[in-house]
């Protein structure tokens, strides 16, 4: 009886130890699995408030230039809400299918090859070189025949035609397709693709957005009534938080329509980016000064250059282009101070500080410009990253510099008469 109850006991407490148990591993497993939908639903929840906030932003700061429905406005601002933003290749499936037939042809073609050689080997009897024949037939029919591979290629080249006939219309609006001379479609689908941007769709509008774009004044809005894209962020002196850039870029993410974007969403988008540069006949009048300021500076002292203020504000402000044909897009991220020291400040600023600093004993005003300008990481401005771009001694004339530097010392009331760089009429 005793004996009975302990083996009872024994035999409860293992019962009771393995139900626990299961218990246990069963109520871990619920939680376990139910966390990621519940984590989900809260990424969800979280986003589409991000998404909230991101419209108001986008209504009140950015609606003016984009549209409200992100579809662009002509020459004011490109449309963020349309199929070229999120890379929508309208041709992908032709294109696939296309490689591969071109794939199959080449592997076919290389077998041809190895068929012809064994034939002319001589070395074959009478039944493989039938076969050999029979092959080589096949391969011709598959390549040449009425349904073959050059048949259906030249079918999907149709139709590749016949799509891009209906989307040539956005073309007046920037997207970038075109059908050449000889019937080919060339055409970018992709915006990041466009401008070789690695990164994701996410970091560039982020990105974007912090530091702007200085030099979209080159060639945004018209003269006299530019437009620019600011940057936006406060740690850029914009007026948004890091976290209302977030909401801002999740709102327009959330104009991704995947796999559903259709040719009227195409044709609906009133102005796509615009490219600097293309379009356009370049026009070169002048060489390239290059980056040697001594000896710009001497060329310009033995050939009695003279310099033109006006057309150097022209050349700053994108008015008019380089004698290399280049839009400089100086303004861009000097007027204001937006980008890079202030205009109006230069020369000054030049002759009181710079030509003060140790590391440039034994400059001259017109010398520290000139190499500025042409070789602007050599030396940087206290408390400016080095952000201006190199390339301005290729895209730049001697006569270029000359004229944009006696615009930037118009702004100086010091004496100029003993400098090598003077205005023809004075
Ligand atoms: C004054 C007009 C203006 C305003 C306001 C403006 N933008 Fe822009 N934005 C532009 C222009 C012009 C460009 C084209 C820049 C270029 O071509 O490099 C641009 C470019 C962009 C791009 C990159 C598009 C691309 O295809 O490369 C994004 C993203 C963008 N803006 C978002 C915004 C957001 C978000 C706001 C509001 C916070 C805003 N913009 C406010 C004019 C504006
Ligand atoms: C993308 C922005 C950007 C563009 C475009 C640009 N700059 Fe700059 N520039 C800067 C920045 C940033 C600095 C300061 C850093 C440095 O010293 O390189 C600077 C410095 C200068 C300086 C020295 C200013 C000083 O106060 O010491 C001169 C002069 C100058 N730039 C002229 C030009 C001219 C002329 C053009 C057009 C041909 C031009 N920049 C285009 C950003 C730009």
């Amino acid at each position: 009886m005793l004996q009975r109850m302990l083996i009872d006991k024994i035999e409860n407490r293992i019962l009771v130890g393995v139900v626990s148990f299961v218990g246990i591993m069963v109520l871990v497993g619920w939680v376990a699995i139910n966390e990621s939908a519940r984590m989900q639903s809260f990424e969800r929840q979280y986003l589409a408030r991000s998404v909230e906030r991101g419209a108001e932003l986008y209504a009140s700061n950015c609606a003016t230039c984009h549209g409200t429905d992100g579809l662009g406005i002509g020459g004011q601002g490109p449309a963020l809400n349309s199929p070229h933003m999120f890379g929508f290749d309208y041709f992908a499936e032709f294109v696939t299918e296309r490689t591969l037939l071109e794939q199959e042809e080449q592997q076919l073609n290389n077998e041809l090859d190895d068929l012809r050689e064994e034939l002319v080997s001589g070395d074959i009897n009478e039944e493989r070189r039938a076969e050999i024949l029979e092959r080589r037939d096949a391969i011709n029919e598959r390549i040449t025949g009425d349904d073959g591979i050059r048949q259906q290629i030249a079918m999907i080249d149709e139709e590749m035609l016949t799509l891009a006939d209906q989307l040539l219309p956005a073309s007046d609006n920037e997207y970038p397709i075109r059908i050449t001379a000889d019937g080919e479609v060339q055409y970018t689908a992709d915006r990041l693709a466009q401008v070789s941007w690695s990164g994701t769709l996410y970091d560039y509008v982020f990105t974007t957005l912090v530091h702007g774009r200085p030099t979209s004044i080159s060639y945004w809005g018209s003269p006299g009534n530019e437009v620019q894209m600011v940057a936006w962020s406060q740690r850029a002196g914009g007026p948004l938080r890091d976290d209302q850039i977030d909401d801002l870029t999740n709102f327009i993410l959330n104009w991704d329509r995947g796999d559903d974007w259709t040719i009227e969403d195409a044709l609906a988008v009133r102005q796509y980016a615009i490219v600097p540069g293309i379009g356009g006949d370049v026009e070169v009048t002048g060489e390239p000064a290059g980056t040697d300021v001594a000896a710009i500076l001497q060329t310009i002292a033995d050939e009695g250059i003279r310099g033109d203020v006006a057309r150097g504000e022209a050349l700053y402000n994108n008015r008019q282009t380089s004698e290399l044909g280049a839009r400089l897009g100086c303004s861009g991220c000097h007027t204001g101070g937006v980008a890079g020291p202030a205009t109006v400040d230069t020369w000054d600023a030049t002759l009181e500080l710079r030509l003060n600093d140790p590391a440039l004993a034994g400059y001259t005003a017109e010398e520290y410009i000139i190499e500025s300008i042409v070789l602007p990481q050599d030396y940087i401005v206290e408390g400016w990253g080095a952000n201006m771009p190199g390339g301005f001694g290729q895209s730049m004339s001697i006569q270029d510099i000359v004229d944009v530097s006696l615009y930037l010392r118009s702004y100086s009331d010091a004496d100029h008469s003993d400098g090598v760089m003077q205005p023809a009429d004075g």
